[in-house]
């Protein structure tokens, strides 16, 4: 599929897809929301890439779903497509690590994809904000559910209720991103960060990412129980024996995904 919205590249195992609508600020349309699932699930099948990072610009990873395309819908229209149910699906369905590499303005529906991505890198210019409430609706992809998840009910309502932005210091000290760095280093710092998951075991890697995943659907009990049982299937791995076998050869290990 070409592309017309989104940019991809693959090198060194890493996928870097790039939202590229400037005269929206990547503002989410159908067509951006269908390239960028599209992309993930090619880059999720593909044995060249280990690793995806999603980013925008500087000025924004993305403001929001279309307004322009939502505004003349009716509840008819949203309901019988269930709008946004299908990206949100095929987002969640990603087996591999998606980091979110923010700058800008990541809000409304840019805030909530950040959020579905498995972590998010911000810059120090990042503004995050869940501002629907102003439209006269609410979140729709995600922000009263992982937000609030994320950094917790005061929070989460404070943001959806008044629609104001967090800063991206905010935002590391209420747990919304992994780090904040300096706008400059930003894909520096994200591209090592996929680099070095690259470098791992996928079978680790995938096996992290559904458990710790696991850990926001279900009980502690059931989540410590599903960890124990992947945990124990690992040693089914080869990787495993190299693993463990590399530290203490003291040598670097060489994982086969087997
Ligand atoms: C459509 C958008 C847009 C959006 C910006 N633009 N955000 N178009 N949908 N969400 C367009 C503007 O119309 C304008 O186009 C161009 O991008 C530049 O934006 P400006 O407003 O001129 O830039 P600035 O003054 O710097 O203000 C930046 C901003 C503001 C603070 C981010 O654009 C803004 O408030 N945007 C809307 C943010 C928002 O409400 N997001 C939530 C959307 S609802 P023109 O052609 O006029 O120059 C949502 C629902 C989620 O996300 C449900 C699940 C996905």
């Amino acid at each position: 599929m070409a592309f017309e919205m989104i940019t991809v590249d693959t090198e060194d195992y890493v996928a870097l897809i790039r939202l590229n609508r400037p005269d929206a600020l990547n503002a989410l349309n159908s067509q951006l929301l269908d390239e960028l699932c599209t992309a993930l699930e090619e880059a999720d099948g593909s044995e060249k890439v280990r690793c995806i990072v999603i980013t925008g610009s500087e000025k924004a990873f993305a403001a929001g779903a279309d307004i322009k395309e939502m505004s003349e819908k009716s509840f008819v229209d949203v309901f019988t497509e269930n709008m946004f149910a299908g990206a949100n699906d095929r987002i969640t369905r990603i087996r591999k690590p998606v980091i979110a590499a923010v700058a800008g303005y990541a809000l409304g529906g840019g805030c909530e994809l950040a959020m579905a991505c498995d972590f998010i890198i911000a810059a120090d210019t990042a503004k995050f904000g869940q501002p629907e409430i102003n439209l006269g609706v609410m979140a729709g992809l995600g922000g009263t559910q992982r937000l609030t998840r994320f950094v917790g009910k005061s929070k989460s309502m404070d943001m959806n209720l008044t629609g104001r932005f967090m800063t991206a210091e905010e935002a590391e000290r209420a747990g919304l991103v992994s780090r904040v760095v300096p706008a400059k280093k930003l894909m520096e710092e994200a591209m090592a960060a996929a680099q070095k998951i690259a470098e791992k075991s996928m079978l680790s890697v995938m096996a992290i990412k559904e458990s710790v995943n696991r850990s926001y659907e279900t009980t502690l009990a059931e989540g410590i129980l599903f960890e124990r049982r992947v945990f124990h299937s690992m040693f089914a791995t080869e990787d495993q024996k190299e693993g463990m076998s590399a530290f203490m050869e003291k040598r670097q290990p060489q994982f086969r995904d087997k």
